[in-house]
């Protein structure tokens, strides 16, 4: 008798069930209800008459000058920046000099990590799971289904203004996963 599960434990498993639902919903609506206006706060819709781009902020927090930036990052730098929706984002510097009109969103297809550029390699490597990018973003490695998100990286201004990529993905000629 002793071995067996002592009727009295089930009520107490179920009661108890209840209260863990019941302190998940205590915390979880509040929480949900503050983070609207805090997420609106930081994503105002459509920001004026730029289509829905955002200007580019370095680590700081300050806006990317395009000319300054390019006297500090070489060719082949990728350097993350802040971009659309407040998503890390590469900006690349071509061997010419010139900033690549595209951003790589840096945030790994797979579970979300923010991916890390490899010099060295030559790759963008997801150190959670190890799946690999190549230079312009595009998966050469699993786990990770997708490439690496694009945006549009203009100068407007002086600054580095990234808007929603829309069109095809010169990568892989197929239409953009995340638009
Ligand atoms: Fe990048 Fe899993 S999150 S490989």
């Amino acid at each position: 008798q002793a071995t067996s599960i002592p009727a009295d434990r089930v009520p107490d498993m179920e009661k108890r069930k209840l209260l863990n639902l019941l302190l998940l919903g205590a915390i979880s609506l509040p929480t949900g209800f503050m983070l609207v206006p805090y997420a609106s706060f930081f994503v105002p819709p459509g920001t004026g008459g730029a289509g829905g781009g955002v200007v580019a902020k370095d680590a700081l927090g300050n806006d990317v000058i395009a000319e300054q930036w390019l006297k500090t990052h070489g060719p082949g730098d990728r350097t993350l920046t802040q971009g659309l929706k407040g998503d890390p984002t590469y900006l690349v510097v071509e061997n010419d000099k010139t900033l690549a009109t595209y951003g790589i969103n840096a945030v790994c297809t797979h579970l979300g990590c923010v991916v890390p550029w490899n010099t060295a390699e030559n790759k963008f490597i997801c150190p959670c799971h190890g799946s690999q990018y190549n230079n312009q973003g595009k998966v050469v490695r699993g786990p990770a289904p997708l490439s690496l998100a694009l945006a549009h990286a203009d100068i407007d201004d002086g600054k580095v203004l990234f808007v929603p990529w829309v069109e095809t993905d010169f990568r892989t000629g197929e239409d953009p996963w995340w638009a």
